[in-house]
């Protein structure tokens, strides 16, 4: 670079003196070629402004006279002016092309702006494609277990009502059974009493006493099992008097019935619970006590109703023989229904109901019903 630019000085000063040295100004060729050759050689305006200097330094003694010298002086300007213009051209080109790219640096700028917001956008919108892909999934889930649990319990509904229905069978088969053998059958024998009676002309006095109390003796049993009918079937007592009554004409008929000893205490406060939590509580006393009689071959049954926090206990003990509880409440028999109606009708009032049965500790039946001193029946 520096041996292009003495080389150039050097050239500047001899370009200079021979268009000093010409008669006319002429046109500015050379003084232009130099100044495109200093822009080749990466030079700037100063080394040609030094370059010019230097010019003027070596050829300032060679012109006398002041007309001359002012002559020259304004050749010199020119010649330097005229090498400038490769410079000046070449400098507004390059601001030119600055400017262009100072815009499109601008224009730039404001695309990569938008560009920018563009994806914020577009990853605020997957997140929330994601979050509703998520949302959707498991919804599927929630609403697939749902589904599955609507038809598992759909099953058990069907199963619940097969079962209903099959026991109501049985019960009428058992109510209409029982009619026959007990009540009909002894109609019938009061009815042949009655006929033989009739029939009979010379019957002594005391044939016909005897006839007539054996009559009223079958009269008295059908009576009996009238009453029993229609105390299992909905014992009045407990509608007119309460469950303690109630419970007590229950047990007090089973226990003549089946030859076993029962218990009884109760607390007295149980009466304030409203009709139907009373009815729940009789039924499952009802079921547990028939089944003690039952299978259990027990001796004696201990019953108890007390009040504990917020709940009436009602527990029932026998000292029979034990069975598997898990298994009996488990086994798929429409025919036993005793365990599984005694926990349903509990669950039905809120409350809850646990069978515990041991060798040698028989089986408790253990009802609880929740209990805030209601103060009117329902
Ligand atoms: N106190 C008990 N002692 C011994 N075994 C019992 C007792 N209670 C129930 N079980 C056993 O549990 C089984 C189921 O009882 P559950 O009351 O459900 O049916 P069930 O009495 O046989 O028929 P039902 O539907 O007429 O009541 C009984 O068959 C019996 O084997
Ligand atoms: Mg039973």
């Amino acid at each position: 670079m520096k041996t292009d630019r003495r080389e150039l000085t050097a050239r500047y000063l001899v370009a200079l003196r021979a268009h000093l040295d010409k008669k006319s100004p002429g046109n500015g060729d050379s003084a232009q070629g130099l100044g495109r050759a200093v822009l080749a050689g990466g030079l700037v305006t100063l080394d040609l402004a030094r370059m010019h200097e230097h010019a003027m330094v070596v050829l300032a003694s060679s012109f006398g006279d002041p007309q001359t010298r002012t002559d020259m002086i304004k050749r010199k300007g020119f010649f330097f002016t005229q090498a400038l213009i490769p410079l000046e051209v070449a400098q507004r080109a390059t601001q030119e092309a600055n400017w262009h790219l100072q815009q499109r640096n601008q224009t730039l700028r404001v695309h990569t702006a938008a560009l920018a917001r563009g994806n914020r956008r577009l990853e605020r919108e997957v997140i929330r494609r994601k979050t509703g892909e998520a949302t959707i999934i498991k919804g599927k889930e929630q609403y697939r277990e749902l589904f599955l649990n609507s038809q598992i319990m759909q099953k058990k509904l069907h199963q619940l009502t097969r079962q209903i229905i099959f026991a109501q069978e049985e019960e009428r088969k058992e109510i209409s059974r029982e009619l026959h053998d007990e009540v009909v059958q002894t109609l019938v024998g009061i009815n042949v009493e009655l006929a033989a009676l009739g029939k009979g002309t010379s019957v002594s006095l005391y044939a016909l006493k005897a006839k007539i109390a054996r009559t009223q003796r079958l009269v008295e049993n059908s009576v009996n099992e009238v009453h029993r009918f229609a105390r299992e079937l909905r014992p009045a007592v407990l509608d007119d008097l309460g469950l303690i009554p109630a419970l007590h004409a229950y047990s007090k008929s089973l226990a003549a019935r089946k030859k076993i000893k029962i218990q009884m205490t109760a607390f007295g406060g149980v009466e304030a619970l409203g009709a139907t939590k009373r009815t729940v509580l009789f039924r499952v006393a009802q079921e547990a006590l028939t089944n003690v009689a039952r299978h259990a071959q027990a001796t004696q049954i201990k019953m108890s109703i007390s009040e504990i926090s917020g709940a009436i206990r009602m527990e029932i003990n026998d000292n029979g023989k034990s069975f598997e509880v898990k298994k009996a409440l488990l086994a798929k028999n429409p025919k036993r229904l005793g365990l599984l109606g005694m926990k349903e009708r509990v669950e039905m009032v809120g409350g809850s109901l646990t069978i515990e049965s041991s060798p040698g500790h028989g089986t408790t039946v253990c009802a609880e019903i929740p209990f805030t001193h209601e103060k009117t029946k329902k």
